[in-house]
């Protein structure tokens, strides 16, 4: 009973076993999968996925790195593109300074504007952040009224900005950065943070969790970052997986499931 809420299978590291590797998933109890869009490309593939597997959903939306190619064009389809089936969200977009290109002014433009998108479609939004906490908060306070739900993927900052996404009645994305040595801050956020607003995702094929760490990361590897949650939360893994599935549904609508 898993839902990976935030996926990568188009990616070329996948590019070898993709087909056997998927259905191995959803048998060994892989119940969803959302694979988001980071580029027009990308976008693409994550449609022909969801069209393929009954239990992948689809993400259109264009990472803060590739955002620099972006234009009003691109906007239309990417609204055009959100109203087909399995399109369950609008993602990732956002910003990410911890990468000198784009100029920030371009990124914050094309997230601001993609995020106007998804309260025009009323879809949810994943947001991608990385040393860019202020701007990230003050973009999404701005259009925090015409937004359905909001989640901060791969969360990466501490206690205080997590209260302030909180206030915003947001989502938080958690993955296998929870089981690393370093992961202090994070295990700090995630005693925070309450248990129906939690997440989990892979972001594979990055990120994999200990004792993967640096492998190709995938869906069932979500396992371990259950079991570190469990211990962080004093409660069963069970636990764990019914409730990060009821609020993986919810997030992405309940009648899709
Ligand atoms: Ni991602």
């Amino acid at each position: 009973m898993i839902f990976d809420t935030h996926a990568h299978y188009d990616d070329e590291a996948f590019d070898p076993d993709r087909e056997g590797l998927l259905k191995s998933l959803h048998n060994q109890g892989i119940d969803y999968i959302v694979n988001v869009g980071a580029s027009i490309d990308s976008i693409k593939k994550t449609l022909a996925l969801a069209k393929e597997y009954p239990f992948i959903y689809a993400a259109v939306g264009v990472h803060p790195s590739d955002s620099q190619m972006l234009s009003e064009k691109h906007m239309k389809w990417i609204k055009d593109m959100a109203s087909c089936d399995k399109v369950a969200a609008i993602g990732e977009i956002g910003l990410d300074y911890y990468w000198k290109d784009p100029d920030k002014e371009v990124q914050k433009k094309w997230f601001a504007r993609q995020l106007q998108i998804a309260g025009e479609v009323k879809l949810p939004v994943i947001v991608h952040s990385r040393d860019a906490a202020k701007d990230t908060l003050d973009l999404l306070k701005e259009q925090r009224k015409e937004l359905t739900q909001v989640v901060i993927h791969c969360y990466s900052y501490g206690k205080e900005m997590a209260a302030e996404f909180l206030n915003l009645d947001f989502y938080f994305g958690i993955g296998g950065v929870l089981t690393f040595k370093n992961a202090r801050k994070l295990i700090e956020a995630a005693e925070y943070i309450p248990m129906n607003r939690i997440l989990l995702e892979t972001d594979c094929p990055y990120l994999a969790p200990e004792p993967y760490r640096g492998k190709r990361n995938q869906s069932s590897y979500i396992d371990f970052v259950a079991q570190k949650l469990s211990e962080i939360k004093q409660i069963s893994k069970e636990e764990v997986l019914a409730q990060t599935m009821q609020n993986a549904k919810e997030f992405y609508g309940k009648e899709r499931f």
